[in-house]
């Protein structure tokens, strides 16, 4: 799909089809105003006796576009102006791609952010406009037998007035490789086990760095992290048939002496519980338990097509965690790579395991800042829902830095606590501490956990339980946390 950006008059552009924002007042505002006068008040028309509707979500298709250049155009609600941002931008992108999906419309412009008096500014809505856009188009199909015919829509201009012409330039390419990047975090969060396995996830990190000069990549198998002494991730892993790998991703934009921001992305790529075995609704839900390192992959692929002046390293530690007889008993304990030893006492606190040792193995680069991204804890979707992403951390700094990429890429996060308090409950007889404890606040409780492992670097826990898959009618991995992450890596560029 191509989004390129035109400047100029509305009403003598040629298209199949331009959508026009409806706002809430009666009034018509920027390109709608301009068409309107064009076509000799109809818009109003229509307005008025409410075919068009200024309710969030709704579209009216109009083909009697008389005086104007379009063929056709798509009127699209958009609730109040005053309240009218980004976010209400994406929506209204987001409806008006579904609506044209149904259609024979190859191509259309979009001014649902043009010339409305108060700016947009007009990179984000470039951005904005496509990223919502792919989203709406995206599919999953490459297992179904017969695919569902795709919709015709293979271009959507970006209207901007002509001085906004560069920085929405940039925009739709940040965009297109933001895009880019959430695909393919929503494709191996969608794949099934059976085929996105941990030597999966390798080979897909291996694509990635073949695309970009500046990436490399390095998988460790059981062997190697035998020798180095990963005790907790080898624990997780050896119930399984599946091999795990450790998966290590190299990006260098900025020079060696540029210590590296290192992320480390939770890849369990089936979470049955192991031997504390989870019950069996929903548990098809756990081949999303990769979703960390799928995000963190998605992530490397943006950067790669970017190129930013900094240096980033992926660490994705990657198994399953299956019950059997050579599987980790609960009572176990285990050495990890950091030296400390945890008693396991629920198997199914598998992803803190997996991470520790990647954590560990993070800091083996000098980083000057680890974040981890994980699926972990269902006690995050109680606190937090399918909205934020539960945000955790031992520096205000990196946090304020991570809320900011959320809110601006609209893929927000929520700070929680990581008091000490919170680790009580790990406390153990036999081992340096437990991977257990109490469910009450449970997410902090693994917050807790992990922060033992990262000392006096500053550290970010992204908690994606909630939001890095839908459930039900629309199930499907929704690939965050990419936006928060590119635009996290983007502002953490160097001169
Ligand atoms: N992958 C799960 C967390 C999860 C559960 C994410 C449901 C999304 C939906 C994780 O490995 C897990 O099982 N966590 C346990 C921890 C507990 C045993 C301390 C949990 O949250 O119940
Ligand atoms: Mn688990
Ligand atoms: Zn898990």
């Amino acid at each position: 799909m191509e989004f390129p950006v035109k400047a100029g008059a509305p009403a003598s552009q040629r298209t199949e089809c331009a959508l026009l924002p409806v706002f809430d007042d009666g009034r018509l505002y920027g390109a709608t105003k301009e068409i309107d006068t064009a076509a000799r008040g109809l818009i109003k028309q229509l307005v008025r006796a409410g075919d068009a509707a200024s309710r969030p979500g709704s579209t009216a298709l109009i083909h009697r576009t008389q005086g104007t250049a379009a063929r056709r155009w798509l009127l699209v609600g958009c609730g109040k102006l005053a309240e009218f941002d980004t976010k209400r931008l994406a929506a209204a992108v987001g409806a008006a791609a579904q609506a044209l999906k149904g259609t024979g419309i190859k191509e259309a412009v979009s001014y649902l952010g043009y010339g409305l008096g108060k700016q947009l500014d007009p990179y984000r809505l470039a951005r904005q406009t496509v990223e919502p856009a792919r989203a709406a188009l995206y599919r999953f199909d490459e297992l179904k037998s017969r695919a569902e015919p795709a919709g015709k829509l293979g271009r959507l201009a970006v209207a901007v007035e002509s001085s906004q012409v560069p920085e929405a330039r940039r925009g739709v390419k940040v965009a297109t490789a933001v895009a880019n990047g959430t695909d393919l975090a929503k494709d191996l969060g969608n794949r099934p086990p059976n085929v996105c396995t941990p030597t999966h996830l390798a080979a897909i990190a291996r694509d990635i760095a073949k695309r970009s000069a500046k990436m490399t990549v390095k998988v460790l198998g059981e062997p190697e992290m035998r020798r180095l002494g990963m005790g907790a991730l080898l624990a997780v892993a050896q119930g399984a048939d599946e091999p795990p790998r450790m998966i290590v991703l190299e990006y260098k934009g900025a020079s060696a002496k540029t210590a590296p921001i290192a992320i480390c992305g939770k890849g369990v790529t089936f979470d049955t519980g192991g031997i504390s075995l989870k019950p069996p609704p929903k548990m098809d839900e756990m081949k999303f338990d990769m979703c960390g390192a799928a995000g963190v992959l998605g992530a490397m692929a943006t950067i790669g097509e970017l190129q930013p002046t900094c240096n980033v390293v992926a660490v994705i530690p990657a198994c399953e965690n299956m019950p059997g007889g050579r599987a980790t008993r609960p009572g176990d304990i285990v050495k990890t790579l950091s030296g400390q030893t945890v008693e396991i006492l629920n198997t199914d606190a598998e992803g803190r395991l997996i991470l520790c040792d990647a954590i560990t193995y993070a800091r083996g680069f000098k980083p000057r800042c680890v974040l981890d991204v994980a699926t972990l804890t269902g006690a995050c979707v109680v606190a937090l829902g399918h909205v934020y992403t539960g945000l955790f951390s031992n520096d205000e700094q990196l946090a304020d830095a991570l809320l900011a990429a959320g809110q601006r890429s609209l893929d927000p996060a929520w700070r929680m606590p990581v008091h000490d308090d919170y680790g009580e409950s790990l406390r153990s007889n036999f081992a340096d501490f437990a991977n257990s404890g109490t469910r009450d606040g449970g997410a902090s409780v693994a917050a807790n956990f992990l922060s033992r492992f990262v000392d006096d670097v500053p550290w970010a826990h992204l908690d994606i339980a909630g939001v890095a898959w839908r459930q039900n009618a629309s199930k499907g991995a929704t690939g965050r946390p990419v936006p928060l992450l590119v635009d996290f890596l983007l502002g953490a560029q160097g001169p």
